[in-house]
């Protein structure tokens, strides 16, 4: 099987600080730290990571090859990711003693993927392969239309999160993942119940207190595994659900891997770093292990 991730790619710049500054505040950083980031980046190396073969789908700016570089290091197939002639998309994160951001994102060359090599990103694509996505990227409408043509299953993570612009997403994929907030955000949108919204499955990730899986005939309480420390929460998500993907690619039932998921998604926060941060499979499962033994 295939996963095919039209995803972003940032250079995120992360800055340590007492505390995130309020409006009109000025700051200095402990610290200034710089590496891969972006959204689909990040689901990338957890969908690779959690056992998926993954081709990612994207673009990078001249300053950007060392991170399409990081991903091919990885594993993940790069042969669709192209080069602009504008910056790699990136982010300015400001990373508090706690663990909590706020970010700014820019979005550079990820707002300008090519048609044309997102359609070439599926060929040889079809039922039993998956296509990812998520809102940091120019080429949703496009890449969910292909995969649609081809019979590959659709997850979408609606984040960065705008009410309006997933409510139109949700007919075109099967999957939808979002927090707790967003969630009830969009159903009130649209005026329907979480259980309701018009697609086949909703995810909805509930940080600390694990996920829970609606759909297909099914309701899932996804457990909550004990972060060890929480040092960085950014792309705690993205890690979630790339590695539910992968997992899902490497043949994983479904409770299996949204459990993987979960756990991998706690190891994720006690570490610094976006993509940095995303542990290894042997890591989750020693991390399992352990937590089961008690
Ligand atoms: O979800 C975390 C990601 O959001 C960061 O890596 C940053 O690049 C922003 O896209």
């Amino acid at each position: 099987m295939t996963l095919v991730n039209v995803g972003s790619i940032n250079i995120d710049r992360v800055y340590v600080v007492d505390h995130i500054p309020a409006p009109g505040e000025t700051i200095a950083a402990a610290e200034l730290e710089e590496g891969l980031g972006g959204k689909g980046a990040n689901q990338s190396i957890a969908a690779v990571r959690a056992g998926g073969r993954v081709r990612h789908v994207g673009a990078v700016g001249p300053d950007g090859g060392w991170a399409a570089g990081r991903l091919a290091e990885e594993g993940v197939d790069i042969g669709h990711v192209v080069t602009l002639d504008r910056p790699t998309g990136h982010a300015v994160i400001a990373l508090d003693r706690g663990g909590e951001n706020a970010i700014i994102i820019h979005a550079g060359a990820n707002g300008a993927v090519p048609a044309g090599a997102v359609r070439e990103g599926m060929r040889g694509c079809g039922a039993g392969d998956r296509l990812i996505l998520q809102n940091e990227i120019n080429a949703n409408e496009i890449a969910a239309g292909e995969a649609r043509r081809r019979g590959m299953e659709i997850i979408y993570s609606a984040a960065p999160f705008v009410a309006e612009d997933a409510a139109q997403m949700l007919p075109l994929v099967d999957v939808v993942v979002v927090n707790e907030i967003e969630a009830a955000q969009l159903a009130a949108h649209l005026g329907l119940a979480i259980e309701e919204l018009p697609v086949r499955a909703v995810l909805v990730t509930k940080g600390a207190k694990g996920a829970v899986w609606i759909g297909q005939g099914r309701r899932i309480e996804v457990p909550a595994w004990p972060a060890p420390r929480v040092v960085d929460t950014t792309g705690a998500g993205d890690c979630f659900t790339g590695w539910l993907a992968g997992a899902l690619d490497r043949g994983c039932a479904l409770e299996e891997a949204l459990t993987e998921a979960s756990a991998a998604a706690a190891l994720k926060v006690s570490r610094k770093g976006a993509a940095a941060g995303i542990p290894t499979r042997e890591e989750v499962e020693t991390f399992m292990r352990d937590a089961r033994q008690g």
